[in-house]
């Protein structure tokens, strides 16, 4: 990032609570959840002025997985810099925001807090709105950015590291939930399997690009629940099996073929996701599907999904892989629909790190 520094303009009161909103209203949006620092800001909702993402993949790397005092710390770090790096590529000053949006919940406890305090501060500071948005509802509005066509009622898989869920998107708002993981979120047993190959955090984009260089029917791995009613998905088991698959090939004193291990694995949850989403699509009688969440950037999950809604004259729609792991400008799109319908979220408003997105059926 270039060394920018952020001044607050002093406040005009008869600038306070313009509310106004139309085509050209710019919203900045704040991400700090997990462990990327991002800010950008967004026009009319849909376009994306700039996208700022400082990512902790370095500071992480070494622990194997995510370390949550330094994400924070980072946040504090890196927070301050995103945002001002942001205004310069939007070519706008803070003056021209008519309102903030950052990620209220769910995530991590010490990192949400540093990106809901900036955020409030400044729409206190510049007497502008602000809204804490639902990291899994941005999620969703990140298939919105990829896509001017793309509008609700579908059928979304959200699946990143934290979560797996299928939701019935039925317009801005109103969210059921169809099913969802019974214990470890897709990516996250991405990044177990992978940690236990030995490849670099996170280990999702790893498994995947050794995918490319292996064969996916080499090893038949369990598909829990696939025949299983409903749309629940599990697993704990898939990512045992891996384990005691390279346990027992390596007792043999047989050599493992990391790239065949990835493969497979990688077929097994496309498998499992693409039949539990298009079964959801069906039972609703969805017109498109949207993937979203840092597992969408998955090359077999994009073709899968894609290659099933093909089949049955079904919209799908996925965003560019950069829009797919945590990024401001889903936060700002979501904060944009938020405003549109007047919602505002008071300046006394704690992050939740639990937040749930809308209510199982
Ligand atoms: O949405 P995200 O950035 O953060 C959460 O909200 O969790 O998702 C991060 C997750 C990690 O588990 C990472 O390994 C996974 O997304 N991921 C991938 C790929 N790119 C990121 N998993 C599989 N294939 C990928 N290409
Ligand atoms: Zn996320």
């Amino acid at each position: 990032m270039t060394d920018v520094v952020l001044t607050l303009p002093s406040v005009e009161p008869e600038e306070v609570l313009r509310t106004g909103w139309d085509e050209d209203s710019l919203v900045l949006g704040i991400e700090t959840s997990c462990d990327e620092t991002s800010a950008a800001v967004i026009r009319g909702g849909r376009h994306i002025l700039s996208n700022v993402i400082a990512s902790q993949n370095d500071l992480h790397g070494e622990y194997g997985g995510i370390v949550p005092e330094i994400a924070a710390r980072a946040h504090v770090e890196a927070l301050t810099p995103a945002i001002a790096e942001a205004l310069v590529g939007a070519d706008a000053t803070l003056w021209d925001l008519d309102a903030v949006g950052a990620t209220l919940g769910p995530g991590l406890a010490g990192s949400l807090v540093i990106g809901v305090a900036e955020g409030k501060a400044l729409a206190a500071a510049l007497g502008i709105p602000f809204a804490g948005v639902n990291h899994l509802e941005a999620h969703l509005y990140s298939a919105l950015l990829a896509d001017p066509e793309a509008r609700w009622p579908g059928v979304a898989l959200i699946i990143s590291g934290g979560h797996t869920l299928l939701v019935h998107a039925r317009a801005d708002g109103d969210y059921d939930l169809l099913g969802g993981t019974l214990d470890d979120a897709a990516g996250e047993a991405f990044d177990k399997v992978a940690r236990f190959l030995g490849l670099d955090y996170p280990g999702g984009p790893e498994i995947d690009r050794l995918s490319l260089l292996g064969d996916p029917e080499a090893i038949r791995f369990p598909r829990a629940m696939l025949h299983v009613p409903g749309f629940d998905v599990s697993y704990s088991g898939l990512k045992t099996a891996v384990v005691n698959h390279v346990r027992r090939v390596e007792a043999a004193g047989d050599e493992i073929v990391v790239e065949d291990v990835a493969a497979s694995f990688q077929r097994a949850v496309v498998d499992v996701q693409v039949a539990k989403t298009m079964a959801a699509a069906e039972h609703i009688g969805a017109p498109r599907v949207f993937l979203c969440g840092g597992v969408a950037a998955n090359s077999g999950l994009r073709e899968g999904l894609g290659a099933a809604c093909a089949e049955r004259a079904i919209d799908f729609h996925v965003p560019p892989p950069e829009l797919c792991t945590d990024n401001a400008a889903m936060v700002g799109a979501c904060a944009t629909a938020m405003l549109r319908r007047g919602l505002r979220t008071p300046l006394d408003a704690a992050p939740d790190p639990n937040l749930p997105l809308g209510s199982r059926l």
